[in-house]
């Protein structure tokens, strides 16, 4: 049997790791260990990188790996990057479990930006309170503006990531209605995002729409060349492609 290595950390890559271990399939679960207490999964687990692109190599050849699924995060594009450079050198087949971004719908008012910096620069000079729904990463860019920054965060930090901010920690997914009370117990102005489609983080679009509040929301990195699905049948399809070498 192929021995498949998942991409993790996100809820779709949860979704495969229960539709692969329900089908019996020989797979490991790979996180990065950004969280404290990473969700568990049906599936044997690693955490921690790999040692980049080389020691990508050296593992997927050390554990005779077969097939590599990327279901990891649509920013998380050094991984991303890596899995398609080190199957290339290994020669194992790669799939992305992609989801579509978000398109605006009628009463979106969404300023696309190319990336963190565009979306410091996009907000207002003024004082503004600020959802800033990006994670833990790239926070530090935001103090350039004299906004007061509501935070949803998985784990508590360490220390203060901005002067003026209030932390609310969490775990998506999350519901429209629960974001929509959230945003206005802050009295939130705008909104920071990253554009990474799926349905539990789009609960902050579908409030900031009935709020009518502004949204920055940020593109999504550009990748190489991959083959990617959608879905989780299509990559339990590629899957079974794969182990017939066809
Ligand atoms: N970026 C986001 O907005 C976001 C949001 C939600 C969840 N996540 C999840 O959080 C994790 C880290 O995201 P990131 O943006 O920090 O990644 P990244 O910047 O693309 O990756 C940085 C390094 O972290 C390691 N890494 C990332 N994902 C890994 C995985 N699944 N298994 C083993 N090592 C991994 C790799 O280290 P080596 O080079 O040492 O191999 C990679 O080079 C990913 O699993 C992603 O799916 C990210």
């Amino acid at each position: 049997m192929t021995r498949i290595l998942l991409l993790g950390g996100t809820t779709e890559a949860s979704l495969l790791a229960r539709a692969l271990a329900a089908a019996g399939k020989d797979a490991v679960f790979s996180y990065a260990g950004r969280t404290d207490n990473p969700v568990a999964q049906p599936l044997p687990m690693r955490v921690g990188g790999f040692g980049g692109v080389a020691g990508l190599v050296d593992y997927l050849r050390g554990e005779k790996i077969g097939a590599v699924v990327d279901a990891t995060h649509p920013f998380a594009a050094q991984m991303s990057r890596n899995a398609i450079e080190a199957c290339r050198l290994a020669g194992v087949p790669l799939i992305g479990l992609e989801r579509a971004p978000w398109v605006a719908a009628e009463g979106d008012h969404w300023v696309h930006v190319g990336n963190m910096e565009a979306a410091v620069a996009a907000l207002p000079d003024t004082p503004a309170r600020v959802f800033l729904a990006i994670g833990k990463q790239n926070l530090a860019g935001f103090a350039a503006k004299p906004h007061h920054y509501l935070l949803r965060l998985v784990d508590a930090p360490e220390g203060q990531p901005l002067p003026d901010c209030t932390i609310v920690l969490a775990r998506g997914p999350f519901e429209a209605e629960g974001d929509k009370a959230l945003m206005l117990h802050h009295n939130i102005s705008h909104i920071v995002a990253k554009n990474a489609g799926g349905a539990g983080a789009e609960a902050k679009l579908i409030a900031a729409r009935a709020l009518g509040l502004p949204v920055i929301l940020i593109d999504r990195p550009a990748l190489p060349k991959r083959e990617v699905v959608a879905t989780i049948p299509e990559v339990m399809a590629w899957l079974s492609h794969a182990e017939r070498g066809v």
